[in-house]
């Protein structure tokens, strides 16, 4: 398995990174923002994707997003192929788009939002902490970003607040302790909680 910088001539996976977007969101049911292939095309010319590629079979994709003037850059699109989950691969891209955007934009905060619990779990081992929307960019195009997610009504009823994603950011100006384990049963809890509390009942 290989994991690298995506260039031009990774355009032809453009297609298959998008459709296993769109099925995985269609399979968990939850909030996943859909990626056209040509958003893909744009992420993969600019050097700020990493491909994982097992011979020339599609394996995983994640990609660096800056925002609010270079002060935010966002891990983002995070998606490993079905044939090849559970063995340790999201956890590998993860960290080689980390490192690369420590290595091309050393100064930046590194944030994500998410509702996945092992996309938590991996932010917090390399350093993430979760924090509340509003230490994350302001920029409104990163908002903007939500708007084909199928939560969008709710960030939009919250002013921005608050989502059933929960925010997670690296601030490179915080030195950390010591490597830590992301408490799994509290954050499940919250999840829950926030699903109850903005999620209407479908029958009554
Ligand atoms: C989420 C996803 C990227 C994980 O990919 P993967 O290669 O199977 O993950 P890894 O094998 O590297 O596992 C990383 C960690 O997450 C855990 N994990 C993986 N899938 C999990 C699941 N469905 N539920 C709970 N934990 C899970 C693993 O146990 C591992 O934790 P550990 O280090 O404590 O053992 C993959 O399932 C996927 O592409 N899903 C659809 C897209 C998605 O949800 N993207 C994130 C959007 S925010």
């Amino acid at each position: 398995m290989e994991i690298i910088v995506a260039n031009e001539s990774h355009f032809k996976y453009a297609q298959i990174i998008s459709d296993t977007i769109t099925d995985s969101a269609k399979v968990r049911g939850t909030g996943i923002a859909r990626r056209t292939p040509e958003y893909i095309i744009k992420r993969l010319e600019n050097g700020n994707a990493v491909i994982a590629l097992e011979g020339d079979k599609f394996a995983g994709f994640c990609y660096i997003e800056v925002w609010g003037n270079k002060g935010f850059v966002a891990n983002s699109g995070l998606i490993v192929h079905p044939d090849f989950r559970n063995q340790g691969l999201a956890k590998k891209i993860k960290k080689r788009i980390f490192e690369l955007s420590r290595e091309k934009f050393p100064k930046a905060k590194i944030f994500g939002i998410t509702t996945g619990l092992p996309v938590m779990k991996m932010n917090y081992e390399l350093g993430y902490k979760p924090v509340t929307f509003s230490e994350l960019t302001d920029d409104p195009e990163f908002w903007k970003g939500c708007q084909t997610c199928k939560n969008f009504d709710i960030l939009t009823r919250t002013e921005r607040n608050m989502c059933l994603c929960t925010g997670m950011l690296y601030d490179p100006s915080t030195k950390i302790k010591e490597k830590e384990k992301l408490n799994s049963k509290a954050f499940q809890r919250l999840k829950s909680i926030k699903e109850s509390l903005f999620l209407k009942k479908k029958t009554k």
